[in-house]
């Protein structure tokens, strides 16, 4: 299954490469498409690692490393990117962002922040944006999902908006 708007995940992805980040976190592999889209976007030698609680991706393309665990319990050190995608709910989602936000040392991305079925999501998303600099991209689409961004102060190459639509990124940061 496909759980990505790739209008909003693509520009989140470039963001990072305009960052030009080392190493990328992904909680939350599931059938492995959005960690493929990663690796295409951020070639190596970024660094990067997904994981899931337990096997659900059959093959994941050639240089990712695939962890599986829980994201409450597991150690996997910093990043300088991390992608929240794991369980929805908001005691977890809260327990992620809590446990993971330190390890983060640019950005952390929340996945989901306005899709109408996670109000969970939504909640922790409102909190945890109190705690630093937020940017949203959206695809703009009605009951669209959302990714949620939580920018370390390293993290400000330039002037954001606190929305960016779908095309804002495409050809380099603005
Ligand atoms: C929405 S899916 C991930 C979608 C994937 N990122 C994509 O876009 O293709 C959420 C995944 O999180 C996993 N998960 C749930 N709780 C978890 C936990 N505590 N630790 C790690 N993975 C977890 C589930 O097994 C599920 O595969």
């Amino acid at each position: 299954m496909i759980y990505q708007d790739y209008a909003e995940f693509i520009p989140w992805l470039t963001y990072l490469r305009g960052l030009d980040i080392k190493s990328y976190l992904e909680i939350g592999t599931a059938g492995g498409y959005s960690i493929i889209a990663a690796r295409k976007v951020l070639p190596e030698p970024v660094r990067i690692v997904t994981l899931n609680i337990r096997n659900e991706a059959e093959k994941l393309t050639d240089g990712v490393e695939y962890m599986i665990g829980d994201s409450h319990e597991i150690e996997l050190g910093d990043f300088d990117a991390i992608f929240i995608d794991g369980d929805h709910t908001d005691a977890s989602v809260s327990a992620d962002f809590e446990r993971w936000w330190p390890h983060a040392r640019l950005a952390l991305g929340f996945h989901d922040v306005t899709a109408p079925e996670w109000p969970g999501v939504a909640r922790q998303w409102m909190r945890a944006k109190l705690r630093a600099r937020a940017v949203r991209f959206t695809s703009d689409r009605d009951g669209c999902s959302s990714i949620g961004i939580l920018m370390k102060p390293a993290a400000f190459p330039t002037d954001l908006p606190r929305e960016v639509g779908p095309t804002a990124f495409i050809g380099g940061l603005p």
